[in-house]
């Protein structure tokens, strides 16, 4: 790997704001497809399989939220998924998902902001590997089910370490409280990257109520 690229990598890894995370990203957008691949990256894959465990093909607009370069707008795709929207604050990894030709729509915006789509909009909103700490902030949750149909669903991903430290375990549970959704599915911790023990993550499937 270039010095570059390496720096990039460490400043999206350890990024302390939106701007090291939008300089981290955009700096690896041209490696990060073949960097996973070597490192046997499985979220899309898993994400994939969870949406269509409980999604029907053809059945309404799906946000990928953090979707990068669009590996799981790829994966989906394959699987017969149409109507994919991917939303990312980095302008350099949309670029490589839009030249994948999968998805209808790409949004360069933040989680954890207010989102600019329209109340009750996606049959489900699919993301992998964006949230945790140094990441998308658990402060999103609330805006992703805002735009997500009643009934729709949310299958997120959360980095294992550091978890706790940005309420995504205490958020989870006052939106279940709250009555804005309900848990259908806790999976993990479990690896993500083949080869790397330290990089456990967490997946749920949600249900908007
Ligand atoms: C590890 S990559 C995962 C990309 C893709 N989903 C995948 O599985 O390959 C994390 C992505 O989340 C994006 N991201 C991180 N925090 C974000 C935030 N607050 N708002 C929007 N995107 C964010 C990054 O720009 C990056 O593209």
């Amino acid at each position: 790997m270039s010095d570059d690229r390496e720096e990039a990598v460490a400043l999206a890894y350890n990024a302390r704001s939106n701007d090291d995370l939008r300089q981290g990203y955009d700096g690896w957008a041209g490696g990060y497809d073949a960097d996973m691949d070597r490192r046997g990256y499985k979220l899309p894959g898993l994400v994939t399989a969870l949406v269509a465990r409980h999604i029907p093909l053809g059945d309404g607009p799906i946000l990928d939220a953090g979707a990068g370069t669009g590996l799981l707008g790829e994966w989906l795709t394959l699987a017969g998924y149409k109507d994919l929207t991917a939303l990312d604050l980095s302008q350099g990894m949309l670029d490589v998902a839009a030249s994948r030709g999968v998805y209808g729509t790409l949004t360069c915006a933040v989680l954890g902001d207010q989102l600019d789509y329209p109340a009750n909009h996606f049959r489900a909103v699919a993301s992998a590997g964006a949230f945790g700490v140094h990441h998308a902030p658990s402060a999103a949750f609330e805006s992703l089910v805002e735009i997500t149909q009643p009934g729709g669903h949310l299958i997120l991903t959360v980095r294992s370490i550091g978890m706790e430290e940005g309420g995504f375990p205490q958020e989870i549970a006052r939106l279940e409280d709250a009555g804005r959704w309900k848990t259908l599915e806790t999976l993990g911790p479990f690896f993500a990257f083949r080869d790397e023990p330290e990089s456990l993550y967490m997946a749920w499937v949600f249900q908007k109520i």
